[in-house]
């Protein structure tokens, strides 16, 4: 390791030049460098002061921490970001037009990056906790696009985090398939299955410098459940129970993917405790707090996923612990994790969060009112498209009922009504296989809408008739419209 050139963060930042573009380790705050993103944001400062240009272009597997997302983006030291982010400083950075932020579907990125179709890393900033003198790295908690940055970069700089054990060896599995023409298919066959290496192997002459750093994952905790949140869990633990009773989900169960935030945590906490629901595995993006106290009550088996996004304390309960998860949990880059041949190929059960979803059953994860980025369509587009079911949930309404988070027509399209199979609100489950537009409509109102507005929904209903799909064109936005103008989307009258 003393081969090494072991520097100070900020004389790492002061490799990087204006226009550079950078590629950084981790998946969600899990995994992400720290302390030389921050310290590039501190030396944007000083040259902005001085009157000089500093922006960098940068890829990351998704969001990131504060001293990343957030860092860079006070110091406006951004020029172009994908994919995923949740950071409030970048979410306005890029709402205001200060960053040119393109949206993707994550496991797509990879292979976007070495088709050349996006600008190449100049720089890879990756965490790792254990270097070998040979290039051997092992990463910490999140794979994202490390493979493919370590190797599409000129120059790599490690953070060599302590806070996290050496005893991560092991618990990843990095693999990159071959570009077309010449993939093959990727054999991976059931949640556990290995197909590629411990370590990620780079050139050692490409190791520019390494930052030594003893600082925990950015991770935010869970809120407690509430009873909206603690009601979806049941309805769609419910909803799968009945699937498997009627035989339309095999025996021995599939596996499960769920996406990320306060409700997805929730969702699979009920599903976990239901006891008509037998041990599962997942097959995930993000493995967050619920999924690891599953695993001690032998109810989750296994998880693949491309993060371990848990809190602190959970995250501590890991380390101290890692015998236990090393063979029941594996970490694999989101081309992999999110892969939409093995997603069809194992037949997932999939849950995703929408902001907003309409009566025929297209879904916005995304755009705030059709305008403002949330975060991303993250993994979801990867997962619904290519499900065994792929279902969405969302509370039925948003800003203490001055939003229906069910609206006649979705102000941005993330999922269109043919990957979208199932919804679920605090209300109730609205299956909608093998139903047409109108069909849709009725069950989702009478189902999933919330008391206040399912009146005025139905009447939205008589507005267009002898149509396939009842959409009104003067009216399909006039919740949007009354919200903006009166904050609130209560009491809208139809235009007729
Ligand atoms: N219109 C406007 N705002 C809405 C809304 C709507 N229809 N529905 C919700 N919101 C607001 C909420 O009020 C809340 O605002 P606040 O932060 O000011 O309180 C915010 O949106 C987030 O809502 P919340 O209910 O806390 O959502 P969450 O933490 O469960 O996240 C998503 C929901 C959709 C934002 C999140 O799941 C996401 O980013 N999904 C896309 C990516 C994805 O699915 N990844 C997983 C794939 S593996």
């Amino acid at each position: 390791m003393q081969k090494y050139k072991f520097v100070s963060a900020d004389e790492a930042a002061s490799y990087i030049h204006h226009g550079d573009v950078v590629g950084f380790s981790g998946f969600t705050p899990a995994g992400a460098p720290k302390a030389v993103p921050a310290a590039i944001a501190k030396r944007a400062e000083a040259l902005h002061a001085e009157g000089k240009e500093f922006k960098i272009g940068m890829y990351t597997g998704a969001s990131t921490g504060g001293s990343l997302d957030g860092a860079l983006a006070r110091a406006n030291a951004v020029w172009f970001r994908t994919p995923y982010q949740s950071n409030k400083d970048m979410r306005a950075a890029l709402n205001d037009g200060r960053i040119s932020y393109f949206d993707m579907h994550l496991s797509t990125l990879a292979q976007e990056l070495r088709a050349g179709f996006l600008p190449k890393p100049k720089f890879a900033i990756l965490e790792v906790c254990d270097i070998t003198d040979d290039g051997e790295l092992v990463l910490t908690t999140g794979a994202g696009i490390s493979p493919t940055i370590a190797r599409l970069a000129d120059h790599i700089i490690l953070e060599l985090n302590h806070a996290h054990p050496k005893g991560l060896r092991g618990f990843h599995d990095l693999y990159e398939p071959l570009d077309p023409p010449y993939r093959r298919e990727i054999p991976v066959y059931k949640p556990s299955d290995r197909i590629g290496a411990t370590t990620l192997k780079v050139d050692p002459a490409k190791i520019l410098c390494v930052v030594e750093t003893d600082v925990p994952d950015e991770t935010g905790g869970f809120s407690p459940l509430d009873a909206v949140t603690e009601q979806i869990g049941a309805n769609v633990a419910h909803f799968l129970a009945e699937e498997l009773k009627a035989g339309r989900i095999p025996k021995e169960f599939l596996p499960i993917q769920s996406g990320v935030g306060n409700i997805a945590n929730a969702v699979l906490g009920s599903l976990g405790e239901n006891p008509d629901i037998p041990p599962f595995e997942m097959f995930t993006e993000v493995i967050q707090d619920a999924v690891i106290g599953l695993m001690r009550h032998g109810r989750v088996k296994f998880a693949s996923g491309c993060s371990l996004t848990v809190s602190h304390e959970v995250l501590e309960q890991v380390y101290a612990d890692l015998d236990f998860f090393r063979d029941k949990v594996v970490l694999r880059p989101q081309e992999i994790s999110n892969n939409p041949e093995l997603v069809r190929r194992m037949g997932l059960i999939t849950i995703n969060t929408a902001l907003e979803a309409d009566i025929f059953g297209n879904v916005n994860s995304t755009h705030v009112l059709g305008q403002k980025m949330m975060n991303g369509l993250g993994g979801s587009g990867d997962f619904t498209r290519n499900a065994y079911i792929s279902i969405f949930t969302t509370p039925s309404t948003a800003k203490g009922g001055a939003i229906s988070s069910i609206v006649p027509m979705v102000s941005h399209v993330d999922h269109s009504e043919h990957s979208v199979k199932v919804i679920v609100t605090e209300h109730g489950i609205a299956d909608l296989r093998g139903k047409s537009p109108i069909q849709r409509a009725h069950l989702i109102i009478e189902n999933c809408v919330a008391p206040e507005y399912k009146d005025v929904l139905r009447e939205y209903l008589t507005l267009t008739n002898g149509v396939h799909t009842p959409q009104d064109l003067k009216n399909c936005f006039a919740m949007h419209r009354q919200f903006k103008e009166t904050g609130s989307m209560m009491g809208v009258k139809w235009e007729k």
